[in-house]
């Protein structure tokens, strides 16, 4: 079986232009989406990231404002920054780029941002209310990966889904999205025992351990669909997933590729969840 490939860039761009038409009706009733970027210090990852989310911002017509802050900001400093944008009417949206430096509390920061503005959906309000199915701000790679699944026609309700990968990022937060919607699901990380026991069981299998194509074809069983979150340089510093794509596409039914799969949505939503708290203001 030769697999399906799921074009995250097409499916990115399709979303944006609905976004993009939503943000000129808001603006016509008065309200200009804002989101506002802190940066800490001079990661040079975090630095490209912080860089797309502007760009994104501009091309679908938001306010962007970047805030940039020295290495050795005290924690103290970075709250009231916080504190002043949680005040501030013409900001809806709030994301400190992570990782933060050592001396900086990170559940702190994240804890400080008010769950209103909580576009990443880290916030613990957000994450309980993703959990119990009620209106929240929903992590943006996951909420991608949701979108991803129903723009290619993929259903959920009912299938076996195998997480593998633990992150508070990816990995538990989008195995709850798919048990809000009826899936099976199984979690499986760096401690479980026969991995690919577990995961040859999947209808839809989610590959989000940081590791270059760690999943293999022995791992994949026929016709499964392949979602790959990994974002890594290989040993030829080429850009790759967790999974290897080669040996896996010609075994999945359908499957993602890196780039151009799960990495162009996760900005996508970011913008669909800072328009969706600016419309929410009107409310
Ligand atoms: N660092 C890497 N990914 C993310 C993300 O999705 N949000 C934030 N705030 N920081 C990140």
């Amino acid at each position: 079986m030769t697999a399906q490939i799921i074009n995250g860039q097409e499916i990115a761009a399709k979303k944006r232009l609905e976004i993009a038409e939503k943000v000129e009706e808001l603006k016509r009733q008065g309200v200009t989406p804002g989101l506002a970027v802190i940066l800490v210090g001079n990661n040079h990852a975090s630095q490209t990231y912080v860089k797309s989310k502007e760009k994104a911002c501009k091309e679908l017509g938001m306010y962007s404002l970047l805030i940039e802050m020295p290495e050795e900001i005290t924690e103290e400093k970075l709250l009231a920054k916080i504190d002043e944008l949680n005040a501030d009417p013409e900001i809806h949206g709030i994301l400190v780029q992570l990782p933060l430096p050592k001396q900086i509390d990170e559940r702190k920061v994240i804890e400080s941002i008010s769950p209103l503005k909580d576009v990443d959906g880290f916030h613990p309000i957000n994450i309980g209310r993703m959990m119990t199915g009620q209106n929240a701000f929903l992590p943006c790679t996951p909420y991608g990966i949701m979108v991803l699944l129903e723009e290619s026609g993929i259903s959920v309700s009912g299938k076996h889904v195998v997480v593998v990968g633990r992150s508070n990022i990816v990995g538990k937060p989008v195995g709850q999205l798919f048990l809000n919607q009826h899936a099976t699901v199984t979690y499986c990380h760096s401690r479980t025992k026969d991995l690919a026991f577990h995961t040859k069981q999947a209808d839809i299998l989610i590959a989000a351990v940081g590791i270059p194509n760690f999943i293999k074809a022995e791992h994949v069983k026929n016709g499964a669909v392949v979602i790959d979150v990994g974002i890594n340089r290989n040993e030829f510093g080429k850009l790759c997933g967790d999974v290897a794509f080669d040996e896996v596409s010609g075994k999945a039914g359908a499957i993602t590729p890196v780039p151009k799969g799960v990495g162009p949505m996760t900005i996508t939503m970011l913008m669909y969840n800072t328009l969706k708290s600016a419309a929410e203001t009107l409310d």
